[in-house]
């Protein structure tokens, strides 16, 4: 099948790669080494697969790779620090417990990015209403809860506000 140029900003770095038209952007990306994105349902049901693109998170299983031309995608491993230091939200998830098998942490973590952007103080009808796409078998979701809570204050923090 023909391939097809794109050229798309990835988590800061410009990227150019070739898919064919059918490729999601869930499939480019793991093709491009980017495993934090995970491959769930396939069918926009789980949210294991959501990613920012523009800032916006999108589930990637249900955008074509063609779609991201000229945009820019973010995914977990671009909210780290250049040194390597995880990202208050990331710390967040590790410190209330809320990584079981980890499966759908990624997902998660994108989708309290995106709202911690747009309400650094989320009520809890907020948290749930950002996160109703993303499913999780493990937690029974109470500790990704209280990550999202801990997140919202560690970022308040000073140490934390440059890291949105
Ligand atoms: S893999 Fe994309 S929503 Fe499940
Ligand atoms: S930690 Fe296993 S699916 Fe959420």
């Amino acid at each position: 099948m023909n391939k097809h140029p794109i050229s798309f900003t990835l988590n800061g770095k410009t990227v150019k790669t070739q898919v064919e038209a059918r490729t999601t952007l869930l499939r480019a990306l793991r093709d491009l080494g980017v495993l934090s994105v995970k491959r769930g349902c396939e069918e926009g049901e789980c949210g294991t697969c959501t990613v920012l693109i523009d800032g916006i998170t999108q589930k990637s299983c249900l955008v074509l790779a063609m779609e991201v031309e000229g945009r820019t995608v973010t995914t977990c491993e671009g909210l780290l620090a250049p040194d390597g230091e995880l990202h208050p939200i990331q710390q967040a998830f590790i410190d209330e417990g809320a990584i079981q098998c980890g499966y759908c942490t990624p997902g998660m973590v994108m989708a309290t990015y995106a709202l911690l952007e747009r309400s650094p103080d989320p009520a809890d009808e907020e948290i749930r209403a950002a996160l109703a796409g993303n499913l999780c078998r493990c937690t029974g979701y109470v500790s990704i809860f209280r990550a999202v809570k801990k997140a919202a204050e560690l970022m308040k923090r000073p140490e934390g506000a440059g890291k949105r």
